[in-house]
């Protein structure tokens, strides 16, 4: 494939991420693939520090989580291997379930280990407080639910945490393995611009 010639584009800001592209190219005729330099000194890496409790009821009559498919060992085995179920689980700033609602944990998770609990989770963690409202950052991966003290990984995120990356340490407050009933704490640190 032929390169085009080289496009010079000084300090094009994108409005809402500060990123500046200070030298862009265009592969092929049209520009569907444009690569481009960073202007690094007009980028701060910024952290923050968040703390929430979160809230999942798989049981009662407004469960917070549900279970959208098993296998037919599903029920045999003792940590519910091949369960796949979607949460919508209230994030709060304490650990009553009266305390302030500052944004809510969707997504699915699964059961994927035959010998201990541990769930996948594919979850976006949407915040509705102050300047973090509409802000979103997402969580993969593997959450060891048979542990206290659990660390998940930040992979993304939206707004405030547009290309974010991070990690979660949680820990059980509540856990019933009976109904699935669980308080969490979080302290997720992420790294974002
Ligand atoms: C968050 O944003 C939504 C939609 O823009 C708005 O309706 C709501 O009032 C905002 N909440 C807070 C706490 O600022
Ligand atoms: C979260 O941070 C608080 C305050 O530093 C600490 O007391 C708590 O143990 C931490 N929890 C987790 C799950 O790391
Ligand atoms: C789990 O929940 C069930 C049903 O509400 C209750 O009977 C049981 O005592 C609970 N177990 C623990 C360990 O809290």
């Amino acid at each position: 494939m032929e390169r085009s010639a080289e496009t010079l584009v000084l300090a094009i800001l994108l409005i809402s991420t500060a990123i500046v592209l200070v030298k862009c190219e265009n592969e092929g005729e049209d520009s569907s693939f444009v690569e481009c330099e960073l202007n690094l000194r007009h980028r701060k890496q910024k952290v923050s520090q968040l703390h929430f409790y979160l809230y999942d009821n798989p049981a009662g009559s407004n469960p917070t989580a549900v279970p959208i498919a098993k296998a037919a060992m599903t029920e045999k085995s003792a940590t519910q291997f091949g369960l796949l179920a979607v949460a919508d689980d209230p994030l709060t700033v304490g650990a009553e379930q009266t305390s302030k609602l500052i944004g809510r944990a969707q997504g699915m998770y699964a059961s994927d280990s035959k010998q201990e609990w541990n769930l996948l989770l594919a979850m976006h963690y949407t915040f509705i407080e102050g300047k973090y409202n509409g802000s979103s950052i997402s969580v993969l991966g593997m959450n060891h639910v048979s542990t206290q003290d659990r660390e998940l990984t930040v992979v993304g995120g939206t707004g405030i945490f547009r290309m974010a990356r991070g990690y979660a340490m949680t820990k059980a407050i509540y856990n019933n393995f009976t109904t699935g009933e669980a308080l969490i704490q979080y302290n997720v640190t992420v790294f974002h611009y």
